[in-house]
């Protein structure tokens, strides 16, 4: 019988700081399971998620501000141990009696803290030790609530980490959970082991083994369809719900031609082949291009990609019979997006997930990773044995390589696209780079240049590669790729691929770029 891996669990209360996530990974990491919720989560949730310790996020707030995030004060009174981050020990300041004084300026930025106080939070650090501490704060602590005491300062926040600890409630003006802290991973961790006194019980392989039990009976005799799209989240969905319940799955993976080189052939060698699933091809290549012929709208790329993606779907699994569920690979920064501080974040691009298919099919959504961070998922794929090429691949929008032709999609720009981008990940696996970088990819351009190739003029496409560094796709920086790299990667695709006689490399971080181009 496996762990039971959900007994000891963290409730974030997201005052909406850019960091949340970050500090829900971070607590993961530690293999202690948490969850995130919006800060106004009712006493009688928060009673019922019975959590052995409560953090309260950073966010862009002051405690003045008229509608400033306040959760249910009653938090303080469950004895269940708090950690504040930023805004949240501001708000536990306020609160409790002491004095937040409104900011001048911003503090952004390291920060140099000098520990004043080794128990608790601050176990296994020297006393009088300076550390590095990343700050992000406007308002600051001026003086605590009764009850507590110093635990470290800095210049410009005298108390940038504070106690009460027969309360067991806890504040630091920085923020722990990001890389500039360097050993803020040390302090969360005593907050998690230490002070609320959880044991490392959240791991991949008791979570593999649970959710095929749960899955099983969830999904009794019936039948189970999953689209596959050759990326991760779907195969590992696949291959867990085919170890669950086998024969009763069937897997539908759409050919909608806009592909990468082999890809459907390799998915299909993979989950026919190797896994021996009930798995269906569907060649829809040709009705795709007819929908896409002249297009050149992005958005209208997307919508016509994401329609046609459904009938031709839904057309497939009418012929599969009588079918109950439906398996989606929604991971927990999807279902975070949906319920957090601000609400479903504003609709930048339309993302084509399959998000339509189930009111319009009437089948019961099955989500088995909905908990989990994508790192959690290639944890998953690992212990399940999928092979490291799929567990640590690259994400890939949904739209495909619609998206990187810029201007109208026909089959000769398509395969332009194919043969530089099968080229460029060649080099970048040359380089050891691809489990490095967040996404690596060729972009096709709607303009000619002009070249010289011999002795005569060209007059051909251009090629934009993109290739960047990021944590969650939310924000992205170019990766500073060695010259060397790029200079094969632009020699081989211009003597190599027909159609293209110029290279450039993408320098635009996001935000304000995107990371694809359409
Ligand atoms: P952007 O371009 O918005 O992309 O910075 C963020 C991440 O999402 C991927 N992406 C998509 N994924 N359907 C998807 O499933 C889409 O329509 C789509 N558009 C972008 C993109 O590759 C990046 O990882």
């Amino acid at each position: 019988m496996a762990n039971n891996i959900y007994e000891e669990k963290i409730l974030i209360l997201d005052f909406g700081s850019q960091y949340t996530q970050l500090i829900a990974r971070r607590v993961r990491e530690t293999q202690v399971y948490c969850e995130i919720h919006p800060f106004n989560l009712s006493l009688q949730d928060i009673k019922a998620f019975s959590p052995n310790g409560i953090i309260l996020s950073g966010g862009p707030s002051s405690i003045y501000d008229r509608d400033a995030p306040m959760p249910d004060r009653a938090i303080l009174d469950l004895d269940v141990p708090i950690l504040g981050i930023c805004y949240g020990m501001q708000y536990l300041t306020h609160i409790l009696g002491g004095e937040v004084a409104k900011a001048e300026d911003r503090e952004y930025g390291r920060a140099v803290i000098k520990i004043e106080d080794i128990r608790d939070l601050f176990q296994g650090f020297t006393l009088q030790d300076e550390e590095m501490a990343w700050m992000s704060h406007g308002d600051r602590i001026d003086r605590m609530p009764d009850g507590f005491s110093l635990l470290a300062g800095s210049v410009n926040s005298p108390f940038a980490a504070m106690a009460d600890t027969g309360r067991r409630i806890f504040g630091v003006q920085f923020h722990p959970e990001v890389a500039h802290t360097p050993k803020g991973y040390k302090i969360l961790k005593n907050f998690l082991f230490k002070i609320c006194g959880c044991r490392p019980l959240w791991n991949m392989r008791s979570f593999v083994e649970r959710t095929i039990m749960k899955l099983r009976e969830e999904i009794g005799d019936d039948r189970i369809i999953c689209g596959l799209s050759g990326g991760v989240d779907s195969s590992v969905t696949a291959v867990l719900l085919h170890q669950a319940v086998g024969s009763q799955l069937s897997c539908i993976f759409v050919d909608n031609a806009l592909l990468r080189r082999g890809e459907s052939q390799e998915v299909m060698d993979l989950f026919r082949g190797h896994y021996n699933m009930d798995f269906h091809l569907v060649d829809a290549s040709e009705r795709f291009l007819r929908h896409l012929k002249g297009v050149t709208d992005p958005e209208e790329k997307r919508k016509i990609i994401g329609r046609e993606f459904i009938r031709v779907f839904e057309k497939k699994a009418g012929e599969l019979g009588k079918v109950k569920f439906l398996a989606q690979g929604t991971l927990y920064p999807d279902v975070i997006e949906s319920v957090s501080f601000k609400g479903p974040s504003a609709t930048i691009k339309s993302h084509h997930n399959v998000g339509g298919l189930p009111e319009i099919m009437k089948l019961d959504l099955i989500e088995p990773l909905r908990e989990l961070f994508k790192d959690e998922v290639r944890q998953v794929g690992v212990e399940l044995g999928l092979p490291r090429e799929l567990v640590m691949r690259q994400p890939f929008p949904g739209p495909g390589l619609a998206v990187r032709i810029l201007g109208e999609i026909t089959p000769e720009r398509l395969e332009i696209l194919r043969s530089a981008d099968v080229i460029l990940l060649e080099e970048i696996w040359k380089a050891d780079l691809y489990e490095k970088v967040w996404q690596s990819f060729a972009v096709l351009l709607p303009i000619r240049t002009v070249g010289v190739m011999g002795d005569s003029r060209t007059y051909e496409n251009v090629v934009a590669i993109r290739i960047v560094d990021s944590l969650d796709a939310m924000t992205a920086d170019w990766t500073r790729v060695p010259y060397d790299v790029l200079a094969r990667v632009s020699n081989r695709i211009i003597n190599n691929v027909r159609g293209v006689n110029r290279v450039v490399y993408d320098i635009s971080s996001k935000p304000p770029s995107t990371i694809e181009w359409e």
